[in-house]
């Protein structure tokens, strides 16, 4: 039977606002709140002014990550919650921020595949390198 959920998905209840990320996909239906939760799509377009797509800069054994090419709101209502990267043997970092913080990580890691982000509002973005 096929997966209903893959790993690194991510879902969010539009009820009460939890988001999860799959570590392991199963065959059945995640449900939050009475209801199906939602696949967040990984974003790449922009549109309007905020920027969230990723902007990576490699460096000597390390990578820096902006979100994004206009700094993203950090406002309380308003910013980006997490940024992870990933690299092509499945090891993920990531780093939580609050509001008021800069939307930049510096990770010690130079062999990255992926770069994603969650904005509050805005959802999942997503840059393969
Ligand atoms: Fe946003």
């Amino acid at each position: 039977m096929k997966k209903l959920a893959d790993r690194y998905e991510v879902y969010k209840c539009e009820i009460c606002g939890n988001v999860v990320e799959v570590i392991h996909g199963g065959r059945g239906q995640l449900v939050c709140c009475g209801q199906p939760m939602k696949l967040m799509e990984k974003q790449r377009e922009e549109q309007g002014y905020e920027k969230h797509s990723p902007v990576v800069e490699k460096q000597k054994g390390k990578i820096l990550i902006k979100i994004g090419s206009i700094p993203h709101p950090m406002e309380e209502q308003h910013f980006i919650e997490m940024i992870e990267a990933i690299t092509k043997d499945d090891i993920v970092l990531r780093k939580y921020l609050n509001p008021g913080e800069k939307p930049i990580v510096e990770f010690d890691i130079p062999d990255v595949d992926e770069v994603r982000e969650y904005c509050s509002i805005h959802g999942l973005w997503s840059k393969k390198l």
